[in-house]
C-alpha cells in the first residue's frame, strides 16, 4: 500500500503575516546578497534524483535530462537547522505568531522553527509534475541523506513511525497580471486540485507540504517564461540600477525581469511535537532509524512484492536502483489540473 498524500488538516489561508517592515528587510536581503542559484542545482546530483522526488514515472531505460525539470526559479536560505543565518531578519524566523499558527494547525503542544528559505522568479511555465516537500525522519534527515531518499521513504509508507512532523507558513508577494498562484491537491493527487490565486501581497498558507502535492501556477507572460541560454548554472540577482531583477550566466545577463513580474515566495518551516514524550524521543534519539535499516526495509519490501533486481553496492547513488524505487512507490501523478492562467486579460 502506498502512502495516502493528504495533509494533517486542510490548508489555512491567511493575509498579511509579515509586517511591511519585515517584508522590506527580507526583500533587501534578497536583493543585496545574491546572485542566487537555481533550486534544482542546489538539491540534486542528477536528473534521475529529480524524477524520484516528483510525481509520475518514466519507462524503464528512459534517460531523463535536466531540461525536463529545469525552471527559472532560484532559492536562498534564511535559516537552517533552527539557526537564523542573518541577524537582520531574526524576528521573522523566531516568530511566535507562526509557532502559534502551526501548533494550532496540528493540535500539538510544541513547535520549533527549523528552516526558512525564499524562492524567487520572474515569468515561468507551470509544472506538470507537482511535488511534495522533503521530510525528515528520526535518524535520517537532510544533514545525512539526499532529498530523494527521504521522499521515497514517505512514498513507500514504510517509515511512518520515524517521520518527523512538520508544518509551514508559505507567503507570496506577486503583483503580476498572469497566473502566479499556488496549485495544490489537498485531498490527494487523484482528487480535485485547489488554487490560491494571485495577485497576492503577503497572502500565506499554513500547511503540511510534506504530505500534500503542490506546485506554482504558470507565472507571467508566456513569451518570457524561458530565458534564452538558461542552464542549470544560471543564477538570479537584483538589477544594479533599477528595482528589477536579472537572470545571469556568470556576468552575462540573459533576462531582465521588471519588478512587477517578480514573484517572491517565503517558506517558514517548523518541527512539531505532539507532546513531551514525542519531543523526548527525538531529543534523546531513543528511536532513530539508520540508512542501512532503510535500505534493508525497502529491499525486503520490493522482494515481497515479487520484484527481482540486483542489490547495488551503493544504493545512495545507483541510478538504476533509484529508478526502480521510483517505479515501485510512485503514488501516481495528479490527474486533474486547474486551467492555465488567462493571458488575454493582461494584454
Ligand atoms: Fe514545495
Amino acid at each position: 500500500m502506498a502512502t495516502k498524500f493528504v495533509p494533517v488538516a486542510p490548508p489555512q489561508i491567511i493575509e498579511g503575516v509579515y509586517s511591511t517592515d519585515q517584508h522590506a528587510r527580507l526583500l533587501k536581503l534578497v536583493r543585496d546578497k545574491g546572485p542566487w542559484e537555481m533550486i534544482l542545482a542546489q538539491h540534486f546530483q542528477s536528473p534521475e534524483e529529480v524524477l524520484a522526488t516528483t510525481s509520475g514515472t518514466m519507462p524503464e531505460g528512459f534517460t531523463p535530462t535536466w531540461e525536463m525539470f529545469m525552471s527559472p526559479v532560484f532559492r536562498g536560505y534564511l535559516a537552517k537547522g533552527a539557526t537564523a543565518l542573518y541577524p537582520e531578519i531574526e524576528d521573522c524566523f523566531w516568530n511566535s505568531k507562526f509557532t502559534d499558527l502551526v501548533r494550532n494547525y496540528w493540535g500539538a503542544e510544541y513547535a520549533r522553527p527549523e528552516n526558512m528559505l525564499f524562492n524567487i522568479q520572474g515569468p515561468c511555465r507551470g509544472s506538470e509534475t507537482p511535488h511534495v516537500d522533503a521530510t525528515n525522519f528520526r535518524g535520517v534527515d537532510s544533514l545525512n541523506a539526499p532529498v530523494w531518499l527521504m521522499n521515497m521513504m514517505v512514498k513507500s509508507g514504510l517509515f511512518d513511525r520515524w517521520r518527523c512532523k512538520k508544518a509551514q507558513v508559505i507567503t507570496w508577494y506577486y503583483r503580476g497580471q498572469v497566473g502566479g498562484g499556488f496549485n495544490y491537491w489537498p485531498n490527494g493527487p487523484q482528487a480535485e486540485p485547489a488554487q490560491i490565486k494571485a495577485p497576492m501581497w503577503g497572502r500565506a498558507v499554513v500547511v503540511e507540504n510534506e504530505m500534500m502535492y503542490h506546485t506554482a501556477e504558470a507565472t507571467g507572460p508566456s513569451a518570457m517564461r524561458w530565458p534564452d541560454g538558461l542552464n542549470i548554472k544560471s543564477r538570479m540577482r537584483s538589477a544594479p540600477d533599477s528595482d528589477g531583477w536579472q537572470v545571469v550566466n556568470g556576468d552575462t545577463v540573459i533576462q531582465d525581469i521588471p519588478a512587477e513580474e517578480f514573484r517572491l515566495l517565503l517558506h517558514w518551516g517548523a518541527d512539531i511535537y505532539m507532546d513531551y514524550n514525542e519531543l523526548k524521543r527525538a531529543l534523546d534519539h531513543t528511536d532513530d532509524i539508520s540508512k542501512d535499516q532503510v535500505f534493508d526495509t525497502l529491499i525486503a519490501d520490493m522482494r515481497a512484492r515479487g520484484l527481482t533486481f540486483e542489490v547495488p553496492t551503493d544504493p545512495l547513488t545507483d541510478q538504476k536502483f533509484i529508478a526502480l524505487l521510483t517505479r515501485t512507490y510512485d503514488p501516481g501523478k495528479p490527474a486533474i489540473f486547474p486551467p492555465e492562467p488567462e493571458e488575454a486579460l493582461a494584454a
